[in-house]
C-alpha cells in the first residue's frame, strides 16, 4: 500500500510544531511567510497523532444481523515519532478483545476512563518492531454510529438492513482508530454479510463476490486517497442498482430504485457542472445510495458513495439540490476537510455556496436565486433562535470545548459560511473569485486545514495585498465574530418577492384559489409558507387545504412547514398525517422542530409522548439523543 505523500510529509514534520487550535485570530503575519502547516489540536479525539499516527485502516469484519453486531479486526498502519512509545486510539461502546502485532504477538494495552462526550481512549504499547497493530473487537448492538434495521423498517419488508453514520465522531464506535477530522487515512475492507445481501462502503469495490442465496458472501473495498475517519461507510441490505451516468449510478432496496433513479437523472450533468466549477472531479465514481427512511439526515457525503434519506424523492426533481450539496462535499469537505470541528464551517459554508453554484449552472439562476434567499431567511431565524447576533454560537469558528460537535451543527456554518462565500465573490467578482476558489481546492487537496489556514489562503491569494480590499472584507469579522458582518452580500429573488406579496394578501384576507398556486415550485411553497404569519384562523388553514391539498402533499418539504403551521394553530385534521409522518421517517431536521412545536402547545405535549413512545425505536441515535431532550 503506498501512502499519499501529503500523509508522510505532514505526519512528523507538521506533527512536531502542533499548536493549540485559537478560537481568536492569528497574530499578523507577514504576507511572504509559508502558511504555518501544523496540526491544529482537536479536543474531541485522544489521538496524540504527533507521537503515533494512524495512516491507514484495514478492516475485516462480519456482520451478524441478527445480534446486531460488527466482529472481526481492524489492523492499522502506524507512523511513528522515533522513541515513540504509545499508540493512543478513540473507541466508544466498543468491546476490544485483544491488540496485537502484526505476528499475533499481544500487545499491552488499556482502556481509559469514559468521557460523556469522546468515549474511551485506548492506549497501545508500542514494540521495538515497526509493524501494524491488529485490533480485535466486537461492536455493540448500542453503537451510535450503526443502525441495524428489522425487515419490517425497510421498504421490501424482507430482509434486514444495516448502515454506518460517522460525522462527527460516531465512526469511534464501529471502528477503533483516530477518530480525528485532521488525522487522514487510507483503508481497505473485507465485509463477510448473509448471502443474500450485498455490502457497500464509501470506496472502491475491488471485488463483488457472485450473487449467491445461501451461506455468506464477502465484499471488498478500497479507499487509496486519505480521508478522515468520519467519512469511512458501510451499508447492508437488499440493494440494487442502477447506471445513470458513466461514473454515476443509484443504489436502493430493488422496491425503490425505479423511482430513485428517475429522481436523480441529472447526477452525471451535477458532476459536470461541478468540475467546470471547482476543478476535476478526484473520487472516480459518483454513485447514490437511497437509504431506508430513518436515515437521520438528508444526505451524508460518503466518498464515491453520497447517502441520502428517501424523503428527497419528491415525484418531481425538486429536492435535488440535496445532490448538489453533497456532491460540492467532493471538493469542501472531502478534499479540503475542517481540521477539527471548530473548523465545521469550512465544510459545510463552501458546500453551501458551491451547492448553489451546481444549482445554477444545471437549473438556472432563478432557482438558485431562490435558494439562495431561503438560506438567508433560515440564516435569519437561526441567529434569533440562538440569541441575536451578539450570541458566541453565531461565530462561524465555534467554540465547543466541554460539548458535543453536533452542537455546532446548526444553520450557522451552512448559511453564515455561504454567506461569507457569497460576498467575497460579490466583492472580486467570478472572473476573480472562481479561479481562487478553484486554486484553492487544489492548494489544500487531501489535507485538513484549519479557519486560520483558510484565511490566510483568502489573503496570499485573493485579496494579494490589495489594502482597500483588505478592509473592505472584514475577513476576521466573519470568521470570529458573532452575527453578520455589515458588508454582506444581498440576495434577491424576483420570483419569491412576488410570493411574499401573495402571502401578504392572503394574511390579509384573499382566499387561497385567488392565490393561483397550483404552479408554484416547491421553493416557491416553501417560501410562502415560511412567510405566513404565526396566527392564522381554523378557516384560513381549511381553505388552503381544500385548494392545494397541502395535507396530502408527498412533498417533505412542504409537508413539514405545512405540519408546523398546523400545530401552531391547532389545526386538527392535519394531526393524523403529523403522525404519519412522525412514524414514517427519521431525519432529524424534520423530527426536531416538528416535536419542540407540538412541545409547545399544551394540548401537544401528551401527542409527542405519545408519538414518540412508538417512534422512538426506530429512529438512528442521532435523532434520539436530540429528541430525548426534548419530549421528556
Ligand atoms: N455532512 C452533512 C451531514 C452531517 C452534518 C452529519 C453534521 C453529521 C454531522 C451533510 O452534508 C448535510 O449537510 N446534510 C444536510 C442536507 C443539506 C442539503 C443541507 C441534511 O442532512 O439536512
Ligand atoms: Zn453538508
Amino acid at each position: 500500500m503506498t501512502l499519499p505523500v501529503v500523509v508522510r510529509r505532514s505526519a512528523f514534520v507538521a506533527g512536531f510544531a502542533a499548536i493549540a487550535a485559537c478560537s481568536n485570530p492569528p497574530a499578523e503575519r507577514a504576507t511572504d511567510a509559508p502558511a504555518v502547516a501544523a496540526d491544529a489540536v482537536d479536543i474531541h479525539s485522544f489521538a496524540r497523532p504527533a507521537d503515533a499516527r494512524v495512516t491507514h485502516v484495514a478492516l475485516d469484519l462480519r456482520a451478524d444481523m441478527q445480534a446486531h453486531e460488527l466482529r472481526g479486526t481492524a489492523t492499522l498502519t502506524v507512523q511513528r515519532r522515533p522513541g515513540a512509545t504509545e499508540l493512543v486510539l478513540d473507541t466508544r461502546d466498543l468491546d476490544i478483545e485483544k491488540v496485537a502485532d502484526g505476528s499475533g504477538a499481544a500487545l499491552a494495552h488499556a482502556l481509559g476512563d469514559a468521557d460523556p462526550v469522546k468515549g474511551r481512549p485506548l492506549t497501545v504499547k508500542l514494540d521495538d518492531r515497526q509493524g501494524p497493530v491488529v485490533v480485535s473487537y466486537t461492536t455493540r448492538p448500542s453503537a451510535g454510529a450503526l443502525q441495524w434495521l428489522a425487515p419490517e423498517q425497510t421498504a421490501g419488508k424482507q430482509q434486514p438492513y444495516l448502515f454506518s453514520q460517522g460525522e462527527a465522531i460516531l465512526t469511534r464506535t464501529w471502528i477503533p482508530t483516530q477518530d480525528s477530522p485532521g488525522v487522514r487515512q487510507t483503508y481497505t475492507a473485507k465485509i463477510t454479510v448473509p448471502a443474500p445481501l450485498r455490502a457497500v462502503m464509501s470506496a472502491e469495490h475491488v471485488s463483488d463476490p457472485p450473487a449467491s442465496t445461501s451461506g455468506e458472501r464477502t465484499f471488498e473495498f478500497k479507499m487509496t486517497n486519505a480521508v478522515p475517519p468520519y467519512l469511512i461507510a458501510l451499508a447492508i441490505g437488499d440493494l440494487a442498482d442502477k447506471a445513470s451516468g458513466p461514473r454515476t449510478a443509484v443504489y436502493a432496496e430493488p422496491s425503490t430504485l425505479d423511482r430513485a433513479a428517475s429522481e436523480f437523472v441529472d447526477l452525471e450533468r451535477m458532476v459536470e457542472a461541478a468540475e467546470r466549477l471547482v476543478g476535476p472531479y478526484r473520487w472516480g465514481r459518483y454513485d447514490l445510495l437511497v437509504l431506508p427512511p430513518s436515515f437521520p439526515f438528508g444526505g451524508m457525503e460518503n466518498p464515491r458513495l453520497t447517502f441520502a434519506t428517501p424523503t428527497v424523492i419528491a415525484g418531481d426533481r425538486s429536492l435535488v439540490s440535496l445532490v448538489a450539496h453533497e456532491l460540492a462535499h467532493s471538493w469542501s469537505g472531502n478534499l479540503v476537510t475542517n481540521a477539527t470541528w471548530s473548523d465545521f464551517w469550512l465544510n459545510e459554508g463552501i458546500t453551501t455556496y458551491v451547492e448553489a453554484r451546481i444549482m445554477e449552472e444545471v437549473y438556472g439562476k432563478e432557482r438558485a436565486d431562490m435558494l439562495r434567499v431561503l438560506g438567508r431567511r433560515d440564516l435569519d431565524a437561526e441567529i434569533t433562535r440562538l440569541g441575536g447576533p451578539t450570541a458566541r454560537d453565531t461565530i462561524l469558528h465555534i467554540d465547543l470545548a466541554g460539548r458535543d460537535p453536533d452542537e455546532g451543527s446548526t444553520d450557522i456554518p451552512y448559511e453564515k459560511g455561504s454567506l461569507f462565500l457569497q460576498t467575497l465573490e460579490g466583492a472580486v467578482g467570478r472572473e476573480r473569485f472562481d479561479p481562487f476558489l478553484r486554486s484553492y481546492f487544489d492548494r489544500h487537496a487531501f489535507q485538513s486545514i484549519t479557519s486560520a489556514v483558510f484565511l490566510d489562503d483568502v489573503r496570499r491569494n485573493l485579496v494579494a495585498g490589495d489594502a482597500a480590499l483588505e478592509q473592505r472584507l472584514l475577513l476576521d469579522d466573519w470568521v470570529y465574530k458573532p452575527g453578520v458582518p455589515p458588508n454582506f452580500a444581498i440576495v434577491v429573488s424576483p420570483a419569491l418577492n412576488r410570493i411574499e406579496a401573495q402571502a401578504k394578501a392572503f394574511a390579509g384576507g384573499a382566499n387561497a384559489t385567488s392565490l393561483a398556486a397550483s404552479g408554484w415550485s416547491t421553493q416557491e411553497w416553501q417560501h410562502f409558507l415560511e412567510s405566513l404569519p404565526e396566527k392564522l384562523t381554523q378557516a384560513q388553514l381549511q381553505d388552503l387545504d381544500r385548494a392545494y391539498r397541502l395535507t396530502g402533499s408527498g412533498n417533505s418539504e412542504i409537508l413539514f412547514l405545512w405540519l408546523r403551521a398546523a400545530i401552531r394553530n391547532n389545526y386538527r385534521p392535519a394531526l393524523p398525517a403529523l403522525e404519519r409522518f412522525l412514524t414514517s421517517m427519521g431525519r432529524r431536521k424534520f423530527l426536531r422542530p416538528l416535536y419542540e412545536d407540538l412541545m409547545k402547545q399544551d394540548w401537544g405535549q401528551a401527542e409527542a409522548r405519545r408519538i414518540y413512545a412508538k417512534a422512538r425505536p426506530t429512529y438512528h441515535s442521532v435523532s434520539t439523543s436530540t429528541l430525548d431532550q426534548i419530549v421528556k
